[in-house]
């Protein structure tokens, strides 16, 4: 059975943390979560099933040196896989923001994500409501539904085991898991 890729983008830990429960959750049928500024454009090309996740930093921005964040991230990394074939890719997105702090602008950068795959020609699954979370906008939504899995660390952080559980029940049948 071919792996799941998970690749995330992280500034304080939260993303890692969370893309490594992932991992742990998905057992054999996920490799080893990996950090975008350590990653190549074929190290991510190579997987037809994909899991990514970012935080929103700055000002609705992805993490980056631009967002104030301490080094490269989705930032320098994503414009790098613009334009690559996705076409046969199914990917599900993963965001980390805080609802309470940043309620204008709430996980913002995971729109970048969606959009890039869509472009691509890849299949974005996991599509996560918007009940449960308060806030006054988000750019994340398609279809009144935020794009992928949303956790909020700083306010809601005992629900996110249980919240990863459902999406990835939701999301392995067509990860191929
Ligand atoms: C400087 C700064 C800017 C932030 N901007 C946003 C934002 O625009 N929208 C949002 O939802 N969360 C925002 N956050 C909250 C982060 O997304 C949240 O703390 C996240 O858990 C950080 O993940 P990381 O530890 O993987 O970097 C911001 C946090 C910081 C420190």
């Amino acid at each position: 059975m071919a792996k799941v890729g998970i690749f995330f983008g992280s500034d304080t830990g939260n993303t890692r943390r969370v893309a490594k429960s992932i991992a742990k959750k998905l057992g054999d049928a996920a490799d080893a979560p990996v950090d975008v500024k350590k990653a190549s454009v074929d190290d991510v090309l190579k997987y037809d099933s994909l899991i990514l996740g970012t935080p929103t930093l700055g000002d609705g921005e992805l993490p980056g040196l631009d967002a104030g964040a301490s080094d490269e991230s989705w930032a320098e990394f994503l414009p790098k896989l613009k334009g690559k074939d996705f076409s046969g890719k199914t990917v599900a997105l993963f965001g980390l923001g805080d609802q309470e702090g940043y309620g204008h602008e709430f996980v913002d950068a995971l729109i970048f994500l969606y959009d890039l795959v869509i472009e691509n020609g890849g299949k974005v699954v996991g599509f996560w409501p918007t009940d449960g979370y308060t806030f006054e906008k988000s750019n994340a939504t398609v279809d009144d539904q935020f794009v992928g899995l949303v956790i909020d660390h700083e306010n809601q952080s005992e629900q996110t085991d249980e919240r990863l559980d459902t999406w990835l029940e939701q999301i392995k049948p067509a990860l191929g898991v």
